[in-house]
């Protein structure tokens, strides 16, 4: 995780740094730092805490100097190796200060590296891995080498994942980047250059846009910049890309936070996930993304889906999805098990790997697995342009536009959306709920309104079981995976514990757990399985245990039951995940405000988890 940043250029450098380091906040947040040149001195400011701590900090160098420095890096940390300290933020630096370097990734052959350092003389001041790095560079300039060759040469020794931007007093006007299975990308202004971690760290000073993709360091400096492969020795040619972005969409604008603000989005993002996807007049499906494979699509007897955390949920209800709709089998795997997996593969398994990031070190590597398979590789990604919608074949773009809260909401809304597309696409129209559902996602923004304008009440109920300790969440069907994806919102953002899990299972362990401070959230929508579920509540019912229901609009019968009810508008099994996740998640929302935690950043967590 963490978020990097770099900048050289005309105006004052610490500007556009800050505010890169500040769109990237979601990728870490507990230090923050910079190093910038500035005549002929060097500067390293950081704090410990967030970005803002820095800011204060920045602003009062600022203020006691006239200069303004036209090259900086900075960095926004989730620690890996080493507590969240002064000394262990980033920007880290040789020991005479003249080498700079930010790092988001992890060096894994760090501890070898160190002792031959500290062998030659070096002495550490961090339990950083990414300490070495500029000890490293250091040890070989001084052997004679320029930094260029230096800083490439460095990368050759190391091992693991890494964004790295370093700076070097020996040539104060150019920044040396590189990455390995992290992302980096450049941002080609008039005059000016911004290196960062995603697109949106520079969107407030350029749209045109530069990829860089695993074994390539880029030497900016102030006319031009130079790209080169490491691995193949070659220099490559990339042009800057134009990107569409809106600015004012990753805007706070009147709400208190982003994850409020995101789950908002719910109705928004339906309709661009479907735009111009569903065509009303012939009654199909249109995915541009998957035109260059729709032949290969045919011979596809098996799919295989991975993904992690809430992706993963959606993914399982994409199994449900496709298997129904399209008659396709389909299995849904932890990217984190399934990249140490020795399984049969065929070429007629694809591979469909679902990530609002496009960035997630597991996921992108169960890709890489599969590589020498031959396997077909789609993507279902948010992030346009990221390293997951790259490395794959073809895919489908969920255009929820950025996700900011460390939480996920609209993306899961989007994910899920975009798999009943592509579980109808596969159908080829054999379904006979390819009509219906047609016609259902067209009408499921207005009912994702219709329970965001029960948000008050859905905010009584979850103050008011705020005070348990612990949830499980129950549901089966298509209600399963949404379970399981409500008590991960729960715990992650309120810090209460709860547990998803298949209601048919609870009479085999859990019911154990029930008495009346553990609370039930039983998913229980109109559909086949519903009398199946009315049971379960009714056992936990019957050994005391409180119990909040999801119901399905003029269902009384749940009411005998359950001790409260937030009711969904009328909707097909195959679109309800949809409609429940939206209050699943305004419920943990409004229980983690309650209990005064930071929503849009849990604490020990970052949005793009981009290390093992
Ligand atoms: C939970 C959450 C995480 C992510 C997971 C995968 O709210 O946000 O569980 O879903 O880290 O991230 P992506 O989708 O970016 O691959």
């Amino acid at each position: 995780m963490c978020g990097i940043v770099g900048y050289l250029g005309k105006r004052n450098a610490l500007e556009p740094v800050i505010s890169g380091l500040k769109a990237l906040e979601y990728r870490g947040y507990d230090s923050a730092g910079v190093a910038f040149f500035s005549g002929s001195d060097s500067q390293v400011i950081k704090q410990v805490g967030r970005v803002d701590e820095l800011v204060k900090a920045t602003a009062q160098y600022s203020k006691s100097t006239r200069r303004k420095p036209k090259i900086a890096i900075g960095h926004t940390r989730w620690a890996t190796h080493g507590a969240p300290t002064l000394a262990n933020a980033h920007p880290h630096y040789n020991s005479d200060k003249s080498i700079f370097v930010v790092h988001n990734g992890i060096i894994e052959n760090f501890a070898q590296i160190r002792s031959e350092l500290q062998a030659l003389g070096y002495e550490f001041i961090t339990q950083t891995d990414t300490e070495v790095i500029p000890h490293l560079l250091d040890h070989y300039v001084k052997e004679g080498m320029a930094f260029e060759e230096a800083f490439e040469r460095t990368l050759n020794d190391l091992q693991g994942a890494y964004a790295i931007a370093a700076i070097s007093m020996q040539s104060p006007d150019t920044i040396y980047a590189a990455r390995l299975s992290s992302p980096l990308i450049l941002g080609v202004g008039k005059g000016e250059y911004i290196l960062a971690s995603d697109p949106t760290a520079v969107m407030e000073y350029t749209k045109d846009v530069v990829y860089l993709d695993d074994y390539e360091m880029v030497v900016v400096n102030r006319n031009n910049y130079r790209i080169k492969n490491i691995k193949r020795s070659k220099s490559v040619k990339r042009p800057a890309e134009h990107l569409e972005f809106d600015l004012e969409q990753a805007r706070l604008g009147d709400y208190p936070n982003f994850m409020l603000k995101e789950i908002h989005e719910a109705p928004q993002t339906i309709r661009s996930a479907t735009l111009g996807r569903i065509i009303p007049s012939s009654g199909t499906v249109k995915l541009g993304g998957l035109e260059s494979v729709v032949n290969q699509l045919k011979f596809i007897d098996r799919i295989v889906i991975v993904a992690c955390g809430t992706s993963y949920y959606a993914g399982l209800v994409g199994e449900y999805l496709i298997e129904e709709l399209a008659g396709i089998p389909v299995e849904v795997q932890l990217a984190s098990e399934f990249k140490y997996r020795s399984e049969p593969f065929s070429r007629s398994t694809a591979v469909l790997a679902i990530s609002q990031s496009g960035e997630t070190a597991d996921t992108l590597a169960a890709l890489k697995k599969v590589e020498d398979y031959g396997a077909m590789r789609i993507g279902v990604v948010n992030a346009v342009g990221s390293s997951i919608a790259r490395l794959t074949d073809a895919g489908v773009y969920c255009h929820a536009g950025p996700e900011q809260a460390v939480a996920s909401t609209k993306a899961f809304i989007a994910q899920v959306t975009v798999l009943t597309l592509i579980a109808l696409h596969l159908s080829n129209g054999s379904t006979k709920l390819f009509k219906p559902l047609l016609k259902e996602l067209d009408e499921l923004p207005k009912k994702a309104e219709a329970i965001l304008a029960q948000a008050d009440s859905i905010k009584k109920l979850a103050e008011k079981y705020s005070s348990y300790h612990d949830f499980l969440y129950i549901g089966r069907g298509y209600a399963y995976p949404c379970a399981l994806e409500g008590a991960l919102k729960l715990k992650e953002i309120s810090y209460i514990h709860a547990e998803g899990y298949a209601a048919g299972e609870m009479k085999h362990g859990p019911l154990a757990m029930i008495d009346k401070k553990f609370a039930t959230f039983a998913i229980a929508p109109n559909g086949n399985l519903l009398d199946k579920t009315y049971s379960n509540i009714e056992e936990i019912k019957a050994r005391g245990g409180p119990v909040v229901a999801i119901a399905t609009k003029g269902n009384k019968n749940i009411k005998k039951l359950a001790n409260d009810v937030i009711y969904i508008p009328e909707a097909m099994e195959q679109t309800q995940p949809i409609l429940v996740a939206i209050v699943l998640q305004l419920f943990s929302y409004y229980a983690a405000v309650k209990m005064g935690k930071n929503v849009d950043r849990p604490r020990n967590l970052a949005k793009s988890v981009t290390v093992e």
